[in-house]
């Protein structure tokens, strides 16, 4: 019985940006107050935890990275409610407090609580849960995921279906709605529209799926490497553009492909040159792009400022619009009735121990995902 005590376990630890992750011995706090102790069952790699591995974002190290994780309860700290020792649960990047300003306005997610803009890399009450030879550890995104054990926030984890195929369904807990959410609920895609989609990746493709599912007529899909075209195809992109290899730059293309520039442009990559790409791509009047790329702490965004009159709308858009403990155990029970199906991004599972076979997967670009299994 764990219950009340320090668990000594696996994780992995960035001890310092661009160092290789090292799989230590950690020791994992019991849950204080408002808090809950999860056993990790799966973890995707998404785009956010290579940003802050490359100290593109502002972190502090040494951390256990990960946010895309599936687990089951092991314990809670006082006053905890929505959740029980036993429950699978998703954590959550974005958390939903519930209180704050953005969790009571009807349409804000953003919550206060978050830790991503900035990274303070600890919980709540200031101090972390996690050490290692004595030495105190970080966490990432107030969600680590990289660990056989982690603690969060109450307002970071939701339950779940007790029937969702905990292999495969972390993805529910940040890169499906981040792309599906974006196409769906906040860019409302229309049917009969064109769109070009910047980034083939696990967020990319899920922005595929939900224009496809939205109706779109003509998807462009935009990225660097070739590997992504054929899975992308499968998904619904129409036509692929692999920008180095075009005469001019890309968003010259698309206007010539569309004529009229694209209803909906999407950025699913984090930089700011395809940020700026796919906002010349959109329809000059009725235009609209958004940005669901992580941009590195410190960039500006540029953009011609007359044509901002024409009409056209620039929208960021974390983890889909979606106030995220109220919407994503419906997304897993949408996958359990077969009305979405992330499948398709589930493209390699591997041991936690295999991590670095994983991240190379992730790096060469042959995975959509590849889920790390605890
Ligand atoms: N032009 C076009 N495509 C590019 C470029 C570029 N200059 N640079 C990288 N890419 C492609 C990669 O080849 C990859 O297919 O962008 C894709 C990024 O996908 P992933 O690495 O799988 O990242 P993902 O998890 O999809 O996240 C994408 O969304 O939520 C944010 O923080 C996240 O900024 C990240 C973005
Ligand atoms: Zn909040």
């Amino acid at each position: 019985n764990t219950l009340g005590k320090t668990i000594t376990c696996r994780a992995a630890i960035a001890w310092a940006k661009n160092s290789p992750l090292l799989i230590e011995e950690v020791q994992v706090e019991p849950p204080k107050s408002g808090e809950v102790r999860i056993k990790m069952i799966s973890s995707g790699i998404c785009g956010s935890d290579d940003h802050v591995l490359k100290g593109e974002l502002v972190v502090n190290f040494p951390l256990i990275p990960g946010h895309e994780g599936a687990g089951i309860v092991e314990s809670v700290g006082d006053g905890v409610c929505s959740v029980k020792p036993g429950d699978k649960v998703l954590i959550l990047i974005i958390p939903q407090c519930r209180e704050c300003d953005a969790c009571l306005h009807p349409k804000g997610n953003f919550c206060d609580k978050q830790d991503v803009l900035p990274c303070s890399g600890v919980m709540l009450d200031g101090t972390s849960r996690f050490s290692c030879r004595g030495q105190k550890i970080y966490h990432s995104f107030r969600t680590s995921s990289f660990t056989e054990y982690t603690v969060v926030p109450e307002i970071a984890t939701v339950k779940i279906d007790d029937a969702a195929p905990m292999d495969k369904v972390c993805l529910i807990s940040c890169g499906f709605p981040t792309g599906y959410g974006a196409a769906v609920n906040s860019a409302k895609v229309t049917p009969g529209s064109t769109c070009v989609v910047f980034g083939l990746g696990g967020v990319g493709s899920a922005i595929v799926m939900g224009c496809k599912a939205s109706g779109a007529c003509r998807i462009i899909g935009v990225d660097i490497n070739e590997e992504k075209f054929p899975r992308a195809r499968a998904l619904g992109v129409t036509d692929c553009l692999n920008p180095n290899k075009l005469e001019k730059p890309v968003q010259e293309v698309v206007m010539e492909m569309t004529g009229v520039g694209v209803d909906f442009a999407f950025e699913a990559i984090g930089l700011i040159d395809t940020m700026v790409a796919a906002w010349n791509s959109c329809n000059n009047s009725y235009g609209v792009c958004l940005i669901a790329g992580l941009a590195p702490s410190d960039a500006q965004l540029s953009l011609e400022a007359p044509k901002i009159l024409s009409g056209k709308t620039l929208k960021g858009v974390c983890l889909g619009d979606y106030k995220t403990r109220d919407c994503i155990p419906q997304i897993v029970t949408d996958y359990l009735q077969n009305k979405i199906n992330i499948d398709p991004l589930v493209t390699y599972q591997l041991p936690f121990n295999q991590l670095h076979e994983a991240l190379e997967l992730f790096h060469s670009g042959k995975a959509i995902r590849c889920v790390l299994l605890f």
